[in-house]
């Protein structure tokens, strides 16, 4: 069983992720992404953004600012709601300090079964201050993207000549004040969001988009009135199921369907989804369901999917005093529209995807991350077989070739096991070796990382073959003719 420690030291040796600021003893909740981390982060938000911005005809994105004017947070109810949650109490007994929900205030006992003395519970905010110029205007980093959806709605809607149903997405960087962070990326107090906002006719429950994939898609849910009864029971259902039950309407099914397709594009394959009790909904949220992860320390939200309806538009609309509503041309009517909300922890996904890769190869004995290519951080490394100019000249024509297209590497340090080794820890799925046989005949070996296979492919045919196995379009074992590696 590998631990959350496992990978967090893995993912540092690798210069997949480091702590933050480490040379001053590091600092809680903060992380930064070494050379590897950042490629396959950035992989993960560009197939997150073509296959739900840019794949899809309704939808738009932009980027806001990290700071936006202190009343959206009033308005939003994040100072009156989100920033009261998480209270901090000591236990009379073993006198630990512990982080309480504020549902759980004088209800539970702490762990050693002493009693917490409730009267010196004390709020931590969870939204960080900042103070704006010289005349030191308090204001905060933002606690989610949200905001800047419905802040920039209408702006977005005017410019972009869109028309209900649509939605406006982005992916950035949030801060919330956590009181524990813990279990390595997965509770921080710096980490991004990828969330969309899918404006829909206050009136309209008709998704036209929902297809036979969406209504025939399998969850395993845990429900609501389940957990009421104090159980965890999963129940194994279809989208189309809960449509028929009224658990959820439509368009928040057709979303919730999407979000599970893409999770099983990306190999996440260990998930459920959990609807939220009336009792744990955010204060903005009629219907929330979570998508959790089995990650090693247990089963835990990824993405959520919230019905927030016309709660932030209107709320805006009151602070502010402006307009927002639009006109719909289809029903010739002004309105105030409805939104749901699917929300993605996007370190959540890039820590779910290290722990679903990651495998101790016995027969190696080394791991191997065998990471989806398309996410994979390096594509293909290229090694020159032995130090031989010739050789080594084909290599690096061969290098320079690929990296036009893809990122690639070029590695002649150390034996060629030890530089297999090395990419199988990368999540680099293919290894292109060059020897004297490249110059002969004009071939090269690939070698995947999943089975150590290999294959002789043309060096004219490369690029193409890197291509195909990359996007799925064709299986290692077609694209050239299998080398028999005992022979070797
Ligand atoms: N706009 C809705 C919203 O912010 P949320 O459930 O509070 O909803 C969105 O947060 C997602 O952000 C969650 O589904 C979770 O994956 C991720 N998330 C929340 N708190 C986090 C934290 N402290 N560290 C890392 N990811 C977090």
């Amino acid at each position: 069983m590998i631990t959350i420690q496992d990978i967090a030291t893995f993912c540092k040796k690798k210069g997949f992720v480091y702590p933050s600021s480490e040379i001053y003893g590091g600092l809680s909740g903060f992380f930064d992404f070494g050379p590897l981390g950042v490629e396959l982060f950035k992989n993960i938000k560009d197939s997150w953004w073509k296959f739900f911005v840019q794949d899809k005809e309704n939808m738009v994105g932009i980027e806001a600012s990290i700071i936006s004017h202190p009343r959206t947070w009033k308005a939003s109810g994040h100072i009156t709601n989100f920033n009261v949650n998480d209270y901090l109490v000591a236990c009379t007994k073993c006198k630990k300090s512990t982080k309480i929900d504020k549902p759980d205030l004088k209800k539970v006992k702490c762990e050693c079964g002493g009693e917490y003395d409730w009267d010196k519970a004390k709020v931590v905010e969870q939204m960080f201050k900042t103070k704006l110029g010289t005349e030191q205007t308090e204001a905060y980093l933002r606690g989610e993207t949200a905001q800047g959806m419905f802040l920039d709605f209408k702006q977005v809607y005017e410019t972009s000549r869109l028309k209900l149903p649509f939605g406006i997405a982005q992916v950035g960087r949030c801060f919330r004040n956590e009181i524990a962070p813990r279990d390595f990326l997965f509770r921080s107090r710096e980490f991004h969001i990828g969330e969309f906002e899918f404006f829909i006719h206050p009136e309209k429950n008709k998704c036209d988009l929902l297809s036979s994939k969406h209504l025939n898609l399998k969850v395993n849910l845990l429900d609501a009135e389940t957990q009421e009864k104090n159980n965890d029971k999963l129940k194994e259902t279809t989208i189309n199921k809960m449509l028929k039950e009224k658990k959820i309407d439509e368009w928040h099914a057709y979303w919730l369907a999407e979000q599970l397709i893409w999770f099983d594009n990306i190999g996440l394959k260990k998930i459920k989804v959990r609807e939220h009790m009336k009792s744990e909904l955010s204060h903005y949220s009629s219907a929330t369901f979570d998508i959790d992860y089995e990650y090693p320390f247990g089963s835990y939200e990824l993405a959520g999917n919230a019905n927030r309806g016309q709660y932030d538009l209107k709320q805006h609309i009151k602070e502010s005093g402006e307009k927002l509503e639009i006109f719909d041309e289809e029903t010739k009517q002004r309105v105030i529209p409805r939104v749901i909300e699917p929300t993605f922890g996007m370190e959540r996904v890039f820590l779910a995807i290290i722990c679903n890769a990651y495998d101790y190869d016995k027969k190696r004995e080394n791991i191997v991350l065998k990471l989806p290519a398309s996410l994979a951080p390096i594509k293909a490394a290229v090694f020159p077989l032995i130090k031989d100019a010739k050789i080594e000249k084909v290599a690096r024509d061969i290098f320079n070739e690929l990296k036009k297209e893809f990122n690639v590497s070029y590695d002649e340090s150390g034996s060629v096991g030890r530089r297999y080794a090395r990419n199988d820890e990368a999540g680099t799925p293919y290894c292109i070796t060059v020897d004297e046989e490249s110059l002969k005949k004009k071939t090269i070996t690939i070698r995947n990382r999943d089975d150590t296979k290999q294959i002789k492919v043309k060096i004219n045919d490369l690029k193409e073959i890197i291509r195909k196995l990359i996007n799925e379009e064709m299986k290692f074992e077609n694209a050239g003719k299998e080398v028999d590696t005992r022979k070797k």
